[in-house]
C-alpha cells in the first residue's frame, strides 16, 4: 500500500515536512509511527484547517505545525528558513474531499462551478481560464496535460460556444467536451478533461519543477524525498530530476572534460515507481493512476 510505503520510507526520520497536507492522513500515520516532529504544508486553507483540527493532540505536544504556502514558495516562508529536514513528502493532485466538495468545482458532477482552484494564489478559476484563454493554449492544454488527441477541436468548439454564451458550470464544459468526442463519451474522458483544466488553473507542473530542486536542498545528508504522481506529466518531471541529482556528472554529453559537480548529489532508492497495489485499488479506485518514487541525498 502506498501510504504504508511512505510511512516505511520516512519512520526514521525525526523532522519531516509534509508538503501536501491535505486530510492530514500521512502526517498522522507518521506521527503514530515516531516522527519526532511534523511540519505541514497546504495551499488550500480549508484542508489545513481540517489536518490542524485532525492532528491538534499533536499540535498540543508540539510535534505539529501548518503553513498555509505554495510548496513552490518554501523559500520565500519566514517561518521555515534555513530549516532542513530528514524526510519531505509530496502527494501530490488534489484530495477525496476537495473532489467532494461540489462548490469547489473540481468534479464533473451535474451543475457544479467551474472553479477548481486550490488556493487563494491561482489567480483565476477555471471559468475564467475558459472563457479567456486563446484557442491555442486551450489547445496545449487539452493535449498536454489531458493527452487528448482531438485537442485543437475542442479548443475550437470552446471557443465558439463561449462566443453566444460564458462558461459556468461543469455542464458547460461536459456538454463541449461530448459535442467534440462523441455520445459515448464517458466518465473516464470527463475526469481527464477536468483534470486537464485544473492542473493549468493551478499551474501545478511549472510548480512541482521549480519546487523540487528547492526541496532537494532543504534535506539533511541521508534525508529521503518521497512524491506520489497521479499525471504522467508529473511523474516524468519526478523522474529526470531524480536520474539528474543522482547521476555523477551532468555535463553535455560532447564535451571532453568534466566540469560539472562531478558526483552524484544521492541516490533513487525506487528502480521503478511504485503504483497501488491492488488491495489498495479495492478501497480508492482514484490511487489507479499513483505513482511512488523515492530519493535520497548523499550522506
Ligand atoms: C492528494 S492530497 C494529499 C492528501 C494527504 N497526503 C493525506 O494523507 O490526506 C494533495 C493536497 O496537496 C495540496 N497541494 C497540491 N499542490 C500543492 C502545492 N503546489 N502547494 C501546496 N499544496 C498543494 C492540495 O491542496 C491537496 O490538499
Amino acid at each position: 500500500m502506498l501510504a504504508s510505503d511512505v510511512t516505511e520510507l520516512l519512520r526514521r526520520s525525526k523532522r519531516v515536512l509534509d508538503c501536501t497536507l491535505g486530510g492530514g492522513g500521512h502526517s498522522l500515520a507518521l506521527l503514530e509511527a515516531g516522527v519526532e516532529s511534523v511540519v505541514g504544508i497546504d495551499r488550500d486553507p480549508h484542508a489545513l484547517a481540517a489536518a490542524t483540527e485532525r492532528l491538534a493532540r499533536f499540535s498540543d505536544l508540539g510535534r505539529f505545525s501548518a503553513v498555509e504556502s505554495n510548496f513552490a514558495a518554501l523559500d520565500s516562508l519566514p517561518a521555515l528558513e534555513g530549516i532542513r529536514f530528514d524526510g519531505i513528502l509530496l502527494d501530490l493532485g488534489i484530495s477525496s474531499h476537495q473532489i467532494d466538495e461540489s462548490h469547489r468545482g473540481f468534479t464533473f458532477r451535474l451543475g457544479a462551478p467551474l472553479n477548481m482552484r486550490m488556493g487563494a494564489d491561482s489567480p483565476m478559476d477555471a471559468a475564467e481560464l475558459l472563457n479567456t484563454e486563446d484557442e491555442r493554449t486551450l489547445t496545449s492544454i487539452f493535449r498536454h496535460f489531458g493527452d487528448e488527441p482531438r485537442a485543437a477541436r475542442l479548443a475550437r468548439e470552446i471557443v465558439r460556444r463561449r462566443a453566444n454564451a460564458p462558461f459556468e458550470t461543469s455542464d458547460d464544459l461536459v456538454g463541449a467536451i461530448r459535442a467534440v468526442l462523441g455520445a459515448r463519451s464517458g466518465a473516464g474522458d470527463f475526469a481527464r478533461l477536468f483534470q486537464a483544466v485544473r492542473i493549468a488553473v493551478n499551474d501545478e507542473l511549472p510548480s512541482l519543477e521549480r519546487a523540487l530542486p528547492a526541496l532537494r536542498d532543504r534535506l539533511l545528508p541521508g534525508g529521503t524525498l518521497v512524491v506520489i504522481a497521479y499525471h504522467s506529466g508529473e511523474d516524468r518531471i519526478v523522474k529526470n530530476a531524480f536520474r539528474d541529482w543522482s547521476a555523477a556528472c551532468v555535463c553535455p554529453p560532447k564535451k571532453p572534460v568534466c566540469t560539472c559537480r562531478g558526483r552524484p548529489l544521492g541516490t533513487t532508492i525506487t528502480k521503478r515507481a511504485i503504483p497501488a497495489s491492488a488491495d489498495e485499488l479495492i478501497r480508492n479506485p482514484r490511487a489507479r493512476s499513483a505513482r511512488l518514487r523515492a530519493w535520497r541525498s548523499a550522506e
